[in-house]
């Protein structure tokens, strides 16, 4: 259980459940145990001078897919949360059923994928999801998402993003060979469960092999932790080695490990994500070709955003410059911010969207 202030990080309620019953100072009820936390609930506390709130842990990853989309576009929180079934049976699957399963979760993709692209910023949702509980099938669709979408700000065709987007689903596919103790191990592995961990490549590509799928699954699958300075595993494999899907969910996946939360830690801001990705790309160890391209896209995207900073202000971000992608300019108070000039500022978080109140939400009233 932790406690969360209603003041300076009350956004971190959102999707969360409460811990405990909580009253009012004069004993009356306010909201109930296990009651998921919305926006209006936190005006509720601090109506009634709540200082901070216990809560337990967050929702499941579709209830807040479908509690973020419900007013963007419904559809893609269905799909999503179907997309999410199936990732879960494919890793839940005996050895009979298993190929099924897996083409099943590839097929279904598709239509998850289509949606996305048409609506871009969406994928900006799906990154902030919160929690470390099913780590590997959220990762797995965000990877997938990533993948595609690096493909098509590279320009690739439609049918090598619809690849590269069924290659960064199944990237992950070789954990199912993993023991469950050690992938849901809430703290950080011993040298010896890491090195079982590193095995997943292998085992994966393994399976593909077994069940003739293409060749662009396959690479991506064996290769998506190898550098291309050949320091990654489990081959050591390096530069003209290496395929284009291996190198597309490469990027993806270190992007969506730095940003996601994990047992052990909370996920890194998108702009953190980016400049570790900058300095992967520079040492040589992930493709710049393909990666710059999707670097600009993340930063027009993440331009115009809103950001919570250390200091509880809010801001816009107004500008993000190549050279300190992780310390961009925010427009807050009425002046610019350059954190860059700034020793003891920096981005805590993205603000959540549902802190600003729609009018339908205010109509609702308390519950
Ligand atoms: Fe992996």
């Amino acid at each position: 259980m932790d406690w969360i202030s209603t003041e300076k990080h009350a956004q971190r309620m959102l999707d969360c459940y409460t811990a405990q019953d909580v009253f009012s100072t004069a004993g009356v009820l306010l909201v109930r145990k296990n009651t998921l936390i919305v926006s209006r609930h936190i005006r509720l506390f601090r109506r009634h001078g709540i200082k901070s709130i216990p809560v337990l842990q967050t929702a499941p990853v579709p209830q807040q897919v479908q509690r973020r989309l419900e007013k963007i576009d419904p559809s893609i929180g269905e799909k999503y949360e179907e997309q999410f079934e199936r990732m879960t049976a494919v890793f839940t699957a005996d050895q009979l059923t298993r190929r099924q399963k897996l083409q099943d979760a590839l097929d279904y993709f598709d239509t998850l994928l289509e949606p996305i692209r048409t609506s871009r910023s969406i994928f900006r949702t799906m990154q902030q999801l919160k929690g470390h509980d099913q780590y590997t099938y959220r990762h797995s669709i965000n990877v997938g998402i990533l993948c595609a979408l690096i493909a098509e700000v590279n320009g690739l065709s439609d049918e090598r993003v619809l690849e590269a987007g069924r290659a960064g689903l199944i990237h992950d596919i070789g954990k199912l060979f993993i023991s469950e103790d050690i992938i849901r191990k809430p703290e950080r592995l011993s040298e010896e469960e890491f090195r079982e961990v590193k095995k997943h490549p292998i085992h994966g590509a393994d399976m593909l092999q077994e069940y003739e799928t293409i060749p662009y699954l396959h690479s991506a699958v064996l290769s998506h932790h190898e550098r291309l300075d050949g320091s990654g595993y489990p081959e050591g494999a390096a530069g003209e080695q290496l395929s284009e899907a291996a190198r597309i969910t490469a990027i993806a996946d270190v992007y969506d490990a730095v940003t996601s939360d994990r047992s052990y830690h909370q996920g890194a801001t998108p702009f953190t994500g980016m400049k570790i990705l900058e300095e992967e790309m520079y040492k040589g160890k992930l493709c710049s070709i393909l990666g710059i391209p999707f670097l600009h896209y993340m930063i027009r995207t993440y331009t115009g955003t809103q950001v919570l900073l250390s200091d509880g202000r809010i801001g816009h971000v107004v500008q993000i410059p190549q050279a300190h992608i992780d310390q961009p300019l925010i427009f807050t108070s009425n002046q610019v911010i350059n954190l860059y000039e700034e020793d003891d500022l920096f981005i805590e978080d993205l603000y959540d969207e549902r802190m600003t109140l729609s009018s339908d939400d205010e109509a609702e009233g308390e519950r």
